[in-house]
């Protein structure tokens, strides 16, 4: 049975066809893939479907009846439900606070509190309905995110990059609801750029490029070869030369550091290191093992309780310090890395303006022109570089950040979780990038993905509960060592 066909859909912005005669269909019992390079459509395509945008042309029809969209209310009351990439809940509020506008008059009595509960039970999404939002984990969040749109009644689920903000455990958790909801017969879009995971989780995959689509296929019958040739119209082999580099000066040292996380525990409990020019530190751990926190000092962002952490031998206790030396790219890009409602130039500029100063007057010529070009270097897809930020898509944001961040060259570079959201070519394009700056900077590199810690960095230092679990060198290091130490098992180095 066909839960919704959307047919013959074009959506354009000013200078781009984001979507561009697309036909797509979403089949009750089944998980959909959706795949496409950053910019190819995806999430225009998702947003027609919840009522965000019109479509140019086209036409949708649920249950084979064809329906018009205007708003997200439309779609919710065609039992369309949307799972927001970063949970968009009141950090202030608690969990039932927050579910509360799901009833009349925003009243949760017992009852509607044991509905959710049980609902929840159901798809083995356990929440604490009583937990304030801000103190749950991005990956609790989500969950509480998926229950709303499950009480409000979806049957076609919309998951736009579900896992981004997801430890690996809280991935097989949501991939264990999501087949309960299959068997159901509820239909699951699943918007993402992890191969991987699209072919462990769907049943049928479509394939977005410039905002058509390039091809519908049953999963079982593809591969990751196929997808990514598919997707970019090349293959890409993901292997990297670290060729050494003779280590220059130290440019970070760590010593014995303590950080408090926002509930005043201790996050980072006596961590040690130094990053050297020349070198990639990368340090590897399931998100919450103080990771957060501990970048979050380095940067100045948050108060280090004891030890000392110097960056060009100077001690850093404010942002504006760090920022001297060092350049950030963060993980939440909307929150920290962009200021949204300004232009891709003004983003752009935010480091950059030093540079074009002359004794306090900005050549603004001159630094358009030098913004012109980082848009042309990284590939920044953008309609202009007067367009405001929040009209890129997700990668594109990643693209501009990696520009403004790396262009100027600077003596640390911290990266965090530098290509989360990123597709195939563009991942690789980050990571060559970073193995070309070493060269001149000391780079600290934190990831989740093994994969790209393995592959990118001189020496690997495991966070575990605060600690560093152990440190080792590149060549002494593997999927499997680093594995059962992010788990928490120590294992002897050499
Ligand atoms: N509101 C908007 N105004 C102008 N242009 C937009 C708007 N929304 C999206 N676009 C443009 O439409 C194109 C498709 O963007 P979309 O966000 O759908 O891509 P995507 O496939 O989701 O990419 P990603 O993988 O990076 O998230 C991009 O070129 C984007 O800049
Ligand atoms: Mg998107």
């Amino acid at each position: 049975m066909t839960l919704v066909r959307m047919v013959g859909i074009t959506k354009r912005f000013p200078g781009v066809l984001a979507n561009d005669s697309v036909n797509f269909e979403l089949r009750s019992g089944e998980v959909h893939g959706l795949l496409g390079e950053n910019g190819a459509g995806k999430t225009t395509l998702m947003n027609i479907l919840y009522g965000i945008y019109r479509p140019d042309e086209g036409e949708i029809y649920v249950d084979d009846r064809r329906v018009r969209i205007r708003s997200p209310r439309d779609a919710i009351r065609l039992g369309i439900g949307r799972v927001p990439q970063f949970p968009e809940l009141v950090d202030k509020l608690s969990v039932a606070e927050n579910l509360a506008v799901l009833f009349p008059e925003n009243i949760m009595s017992r009852k509607r509190l044991e509905e959710i509960r049980s609902l929840a039970e159901k798809y083995g999404l356990p929440i604490n309905v009583d937990a304030m939002v801000y103190e749950l984990s991005l990956g609790e969040r989500q969950r509480v995110e998926v229950v709303k749109a499950l009480l409000r009644g979806a049957r076609i689920l919309i998951l736009d990059e579900p896992t981004t903000v997801l430890t690996p455990k809280e991935v097989d958790t949501l991939f264990e609801a999501l087949k309960k909801m299959r068997n159901e017969g509820k239909g699951i879009i699943f918007v993402s750029h992890k191969l991987s995971e699209v072919l462990s989780i769907t049943d049928r995959v479509t394939v977005l490029r410039r905002g058509k689509v390039v091809a519908t296929l049953e999963t079982a019958d593809t591969d990751e070869e196929e997808l990514t040739r598919l997707m970019v119209g090349r293959r890409i082999v993901q292997r990297y030369e670290r060729k050494k580099v003779p280590p220059g000066e130290e440019v970070l040292r760590v010593e014995n550091v303590y950080v408090l996380n926002d509930k005043g525990g201790e996050a980072v409990r006596g961590i040690s290191f130094t990053v050297r020019r020349g070198e990639i530190f990368g340090i590897a751990g399931v998100a919450g093992n103080g990771q957060k926190e501990l970048i979050e000092a380095i940067a100045g962002l948050r108060k280090v309780e004891k030890g000392r952490i110097i960056v060009g031998g100077e001690e850093i206790r404010t942002p504006y310090q760090f920022r001297k030396y060092a350049s950030h790219i963060p993980d939440d890009r909307m929150g920290m890395g962009v200021l949204p409602s300004l232009s891709v130039l003004d983003n752009l500029s935010l480091t950059l303006y030093r540079r074009f100063s002359r004794m306090g007057m900005i050549d603004m010529d001159d630094l358009r022109r030098f913004a012109e070009k980082l848009v042309e270097r990284y590939k920044i897809v953008t309609p202009s570089l007067g367009a405001p930020a929040w009209q890129l898509s997700g990668g594109n944001i990643a693209r501009l950040i990696l520009a403004r961040e790396t262009a100027m060259g600077c003596r640390l570079l911290i990266a965090v979780h530098p290509t989360f959201g990123l597709d195939v070519a563009s991942t690789d394009e980050v990571r060559r990038t970073l193995l070309r700056l070493r060269d001149k900077t000391a780079i600290l590199l934190v990831s989740e993905d093994l994969d790209e810690i393995l592959q990118l960095s001189d020496r690997i230092g495991v966070m575990y509960r605060g600690r560093f679990i152990g440190v080792l060198e590149a060549d002494e290091a593997d999927p499997e060592k680093v594995g059962l130490m992010m788990g928490g098992v120590a294992v002897e180095s050499g």
